[in-house]
């Protein structure tokens, strides 16, 4: 039997992480955490008015070799072109993608007000379009240009970000705060987000011989300040009775991302607190 360390496979030490999407809840979470492993992270994303703020605090924790903040539109071409030339430029190749960059509406206090939570018959058509347009399209332009880079490195890794709605329906029950108005998961998310456990098959298979391999991570609601009503209708319909805290999304993504997943593409890693399981 080959002798086998566990504990080193599981380092991403010295890997070149490509996070999108990386100034918002999740990508904040595990660029930072990917950085304390010994990581070198591209922190992109299109939403400049976060980027002074995280770039000061990564820059007193981590030496600006090891990072790199790269405004990204994943919908946009050249954009795209432009961020894996910064990469190549600065790191000289890219180990992993993580295809965290979505459009989502959301329930938290952050989000309330500013998303559209109408019926099905009444969503705006537009709307769809836009989340279909990132969530699905630019998904798939960012991967392009990764895989152009790990086709010529002979080996690469991709992890996309689903979520539990890429598998099953919103239960709507959990968006109605009993006030009289009842919310609802939109159709936009759940049709962008769908096509992403069979993204994952389709680059799996593709690129098996490769050495690029492609798995994903099926999150479902991580707590960012809900309110109380959210919070109790959650912790009635889930398996283990709460959201998910973000620092337990770093094991899943870490696991990925190291070489201790090695025998593992097309999967689905779901760290969803038992929702999908009843
Ligand atoms: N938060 C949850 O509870 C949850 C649950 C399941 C799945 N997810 C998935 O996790 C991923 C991240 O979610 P989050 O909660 O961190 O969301 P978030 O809204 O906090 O962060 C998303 C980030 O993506 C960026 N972005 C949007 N459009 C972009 C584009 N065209 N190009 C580059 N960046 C763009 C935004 O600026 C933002 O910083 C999403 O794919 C979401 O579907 C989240």
């Amino acid at each position: 039997m080959k002798t086998y360390n566990t504990h080193a496979s599981l380092s991403i030490s010295g890997k070149v992480i490509l996070v999108t999407g990386a100034y918002g809840l999740i990508g904040q979470t595990i660029a930072s955490a990917f950085l304390e492993q010994g990581a070198f992270v591209i922190l992109a994303d299109i939403d400049k008015s976060k980027q002074n703020m995280l770039e000061s605090e990564i820059s007193k924790k981590f030496p600006a070799s090891h990072f790199l903040f790269q405004t990204l539109d994943i919908a946009d071409k050249e954009s795209c072109q432009q961020t894996m030339i910064a990469i190549i430029q600065k790191f000289g190749r890219l180990d992993v993608l993580i295809n965290n960059a979505g459009l989502d509406a959301k329930f938290d206090q952050e989000s309330s007000g500013k998303v559209n939570h109408s019926r099905f018959e009444n969503y705006p058509i537009d709307l769809l379009r836009k989340a279909v347009e990132i969530n699905l399209t630019g998904t798939i332009l960012i991967t392009q240009y990764a895989c152009k880079q790990m086709i010529k490195q002979q080996s690469g890794n991709i992890i996309n970000v689903a979520s539990t709605y890429s598998i099953v329906s919103p239960n709507q029950n959990l968006y109605d705060f009993r006030d009289g108005n009842q919310n609802f998961k939109p159709v936009d998310y759940v049709a962008s987000k769908s096509f992403v456990p069979n993204f994952t098959r389709y680059l799996a298979t593709f690129y098996a011989r490769e050495g690029i391999r492609c798995n994903a991570i099926v999150p479902h609601g991580i707590y960012n300040n809900h309110e109380e009503p959210f919070l109790q209708n959650f912790a009635r319909l889930s398996p283990l009775g709460r959201m998910c805290d973000r620092e337990e999304l770093i094991g899943p993504f870490t696991f990925l991302a190291s070489d201790a997943s090695g025998y593992m593409t097309g999967s689905l890693l779901t760290v969803d607190g038992g929702w999908t399981a009843w």
